[in-house]
């Protein structure tokens, strides 16, 4: 059974007073996360497969086990499908760096695309003599899956797509896009950032190729979150930086690679971070996927609809509540949205992002708006209180 309330003793500083929507920049981390990190420097402070003392022994041990509950977390068939990552754009820039293009093929990606999972694709193509074609979707965020259809074809070696836009909020079906870039033989990268802390996601059912996403984003420690690489791309993706760590062997002219996944976490990884990460996936799987899911979707519904119910204020994504999650762009008036961000901020004690939001592209093709948005996000510990609190704070500014 689904307790806020009990949820919300787990994160202290919730307790500061401040009604915290900005979930999709990033999350709060719950005791527990922040305890199991904490074990890690107080209790058996080493560096991970490298040393035969009990503290290295340990620390692996722990390092391997969050490897365990992360794969598990997103359906991966083992942890060697999953090489933990600083966030998803490191994973991004791995599978693009990865890639051996040939001139005249093509990437796809979309217009609703965080920079991160557009540009990194703009660079490697540049690079390559490739082109990038990028498929639009509607204001609202959905897709015409005959664009993709006329869009990917034979020449195209990679589809990189949003599960969940970082703007919209729309939840965009990847399965079904994965599924017609696989029949001309490409290769799928799904960007999980914001998809991953509020849906269940199983990647053997998406059949996605890889998956990107960030811990902090999902109640985990800020730098830390992985690349699952599935099992036929798994020794034909070269890791992002190779060096210790990442060798089973060395001779003077040559060296042969670890097994995954470190042979894709070169040099100490982040011990700490990737323990707390694992921490923060049991935490998520204690709650239920389903459950942060449907609390979700209460607080997603009532945020849109009574945003949209405010004279004056303009809501950008689907209208549907079922085709959303809790991340909902907005302006009102002709209001600067850093300036209502600020006022929010500092005559309501609540924090949203303003801006582009990393998304320029979408925010000049969809939109054509420079300033960008302001946008409210929420996650499990938010309650119904405090969206009222923020649809208050908005009517307020819109009667100026
Ligand atoms: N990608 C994060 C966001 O959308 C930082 O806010």
């Amino acid at each position: 059974m689904f307790d806020v309330d009990l949820i919300r003793r787990d994160f202290p500083i919730l307790r500061k007073g401040v009604t915290y929507l900005d979930n999709a920049a990033s999350s709060l981390t719950p005791e527990q996360v922040v305890l199991k990190e904490m074990e890690f420097y107080r209790e058996y402070r080493a560096n991970v497969e490298r040393g035969v003392h009990r503290f290295s022994q340990r620390a692996s041990e722990e390092y391997e086990a969050a490897h365990e509950h992360v794969a598990d977390f997103i359906g991966a068939p083992s942890a060697e499908n999953v090489a933990m990552m600083r966030n998803t754009t490191e994973g991004l820039n791995l599978v693009a760096n990865s890639l051996d293009l040939r001139k005249g093929e093509k990437i796809v990606t979309t217009v609703i695309e965080h920079h991160s999972n557009f540009i990194t694709w703009l660079r490697v193509a540049r690079k390559h003599g490739c082109t990038v074609e990028v498929v639009r979707s509607d204001v609202e965020g959905k897709f015409d899956m005959g664009d993709f259809e006329k869009v990917v074809d034979d020449s195209t070696r990679l589809v990189a797509v949003t599960r969940v836009s970082n703007v919209l909020g729309c939840i965009v079906p990847v399965k079904e896009v994965a599924a017609i870039a696989h029949e001309h033989g490409a290769l799928v990268v799904e960007d999980g950032a914001q998809g991953v802390p509020h849906l269940r996601t199983d990647v053997l059912d998406s059949g996605v190729d890889f998956l990107a996403f960030s811990g902090h984003k999902m109640l985990g420690p800020t730098g830390s979150g992985g690349l699952y690489i599935s099992k036929e791309e798994l020794y034909q993706t070269a890791p992002l930086c190779i060096g210790g760590g990442t060798i089973a062997d060395v001779s003077i002219d040559d060296y042969e690679l670890a097994a995954p996944p470190l042979r894709f976490e070169a040099g100490t990884p982040a011990i700490a971070q990737v323990i707390g990460l694992g921490e923060a996936c049991r935490y998520l799987e204690r709650v239920g996927m389903e459950a942060v899911e449907g609390w979700d979707a209460k607080l997603a519904k009532r945020l849109a609809e009574g945003l949209n119910e405010i004279e004056d204020v303009e809501v950008y994504g689907p209208i549907d509540p079922k085709a959303r999650i809790g991340i909902v762009s907005f302006n009102v008036g002709d209001l600067n949205p850093h300036d209502v961000a600020l006022s929010l901020d500092a005559d309501y004690d609540i924090a949203v992002r303003s801006g582009h939001h990393c998304a320029l592209p979408l925010m000049k093709e969809l939109f054509s708006l420079p300033e960008g948005t302001v946008r409210a996000s929420t996650y499990l510990y938010n309650t119904v209180d405090e969206v009222e609190r923020l649809l208050g704070a908005v009517e307020d500014i819109s009667r100026g």
